[in-house]
């Protein structure tokens, strides 16, 4: 109770979410709902009450797409908010680092190169709040995949206003895991970006031993003109 007063529904009566104690036909104290978790037992279309921009929003998007395609593991709103105690008015850096963590969970691969994207590296490691957050991209509710490139310009135009559509070739995510091989134009990028990166990796390293083994050599070569002075 002490963590659900403190949240922004604290002062919602508990009926106003639990109108009728029966959850999808299955009537409270019913033994069928022990054990079962209750985000999927709970009717999200009564959040559209309070909240119809996040529905109607949520309902345009990919993950209300999987959804109702029955994919494993679809978003609804309970897997991101935790209802009873979800925080409120949280600052940009706080509400960034849950949702890293909390996108993260069902989306480890876009994660980890978004950490090793600019964005990324300079949002989350850095604190830096004007760069961007999974959501100042994709929306937190309408969750598009940005692969048109229309849309990806739509995005990268509320930061980068003078962005034309050629910007939209940098490739935020590079990673080549879990791509489709129809994905051909990526494919092809995310290699050549692995191919620039490996030569500088053999560049940097090349360079170093070079100045590694000449001055050993050059040292030696000190001892050797003072022994052979001695
Ligand atoms: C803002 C809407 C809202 C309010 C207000 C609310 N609940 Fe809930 N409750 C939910 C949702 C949604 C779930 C399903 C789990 C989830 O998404 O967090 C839930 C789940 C539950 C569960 C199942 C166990 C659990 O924690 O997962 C119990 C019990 C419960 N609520 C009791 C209460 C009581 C008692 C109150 C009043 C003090 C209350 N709720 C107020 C939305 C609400
Ligand atoms: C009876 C109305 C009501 C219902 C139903 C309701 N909410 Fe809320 N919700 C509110 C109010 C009021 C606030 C506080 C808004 C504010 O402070 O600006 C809030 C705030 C929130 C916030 C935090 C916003 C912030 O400031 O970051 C989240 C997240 C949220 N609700 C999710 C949900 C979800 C998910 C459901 C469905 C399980 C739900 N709400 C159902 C009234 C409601
Ligand atoms: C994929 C995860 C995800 C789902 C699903 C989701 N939300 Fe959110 N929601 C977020 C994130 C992230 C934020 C805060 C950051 C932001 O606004 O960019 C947020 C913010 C909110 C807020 C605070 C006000 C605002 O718009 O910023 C409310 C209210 C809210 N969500 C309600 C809902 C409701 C109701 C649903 C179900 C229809 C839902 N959310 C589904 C991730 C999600
Ligand atoms: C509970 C798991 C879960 C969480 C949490 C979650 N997602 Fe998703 N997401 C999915 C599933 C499942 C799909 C559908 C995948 C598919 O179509 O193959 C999806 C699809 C997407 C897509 C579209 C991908 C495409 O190829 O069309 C984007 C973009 C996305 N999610 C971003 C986010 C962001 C941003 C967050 C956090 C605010 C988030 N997701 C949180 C499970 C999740
Ligand atoms: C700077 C903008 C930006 C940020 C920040 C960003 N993304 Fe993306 N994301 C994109 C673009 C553009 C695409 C489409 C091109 C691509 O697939 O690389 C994309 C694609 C995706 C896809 C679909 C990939 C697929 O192959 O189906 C998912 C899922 C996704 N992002 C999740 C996330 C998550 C989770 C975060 C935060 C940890 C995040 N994104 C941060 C721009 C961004
Ligand atoms: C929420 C704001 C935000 C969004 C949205 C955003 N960016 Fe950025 N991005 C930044 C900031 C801040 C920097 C740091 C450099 C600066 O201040 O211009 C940056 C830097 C970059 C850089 C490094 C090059 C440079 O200008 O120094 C590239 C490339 C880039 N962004 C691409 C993108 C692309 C592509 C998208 C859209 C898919 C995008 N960004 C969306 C905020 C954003």
């Amino acid at each position: 109770m002490e963590r659900f007063l403190s949240s922004p529904h604290g002062r919602l009566s508990c009926s106003g979410c639990h109108s009728y104690i029966e959850e999808k036909g299955v009537k409270h104290p019913d033994p069928k709902l022990l054990g079962k978790a209750s985000t999927l037992l709970y009717d999200y279309k009564r959040c559209e009450k309070c909240h119809p921009e996040e529905h109607q929003r949520y309902l345009k998007g990919a993950h209300a797409k999987a959804l109702s395609e029955k994919k494993k593991d679809a978003p609804t709103c309970g897997h991101c908010h935790v209802t009873h105690y979800a925080a409120a008015g949280q600052s940009r850096l706080e509400l960034g680092k849950w949702m890293t963590g909390m996108c993260g969970t069902c989306h480890p691969v876009q994660k980890r190169s978004y950490l090793e994207n600019y964005h990324g590296k300079t949002a989350v490691h850095l604190r830096y709040e004007a760069s961007a957050y999974c959501t100042d991209c994709h929306g937190a509710h309408t969750c598009l995949s940005l692969k048109k490139r229309e849309e990806a310009l739509e995005a990268c135009r509320k930061c980068h206003a003078d962005a034309g559509i050629r910007f939209t070739e940098f490739v935020i995510h590079a990673s080549r895991e879990g791509l489709k091989k129809e994905d051909i134009e990526k494919v092809e990028k995310v290699r050549i970006i692995r191919w620039i990166e490996i030569s500088f990796g053999i560049f940097v390293f090349g360079v170093l031993a070079f100045f590694y083994s000449h001055t050993l050599i050059w040292t030696l070569r000190k001892i050797h003109e003072r022994l052979k002075k001695g």
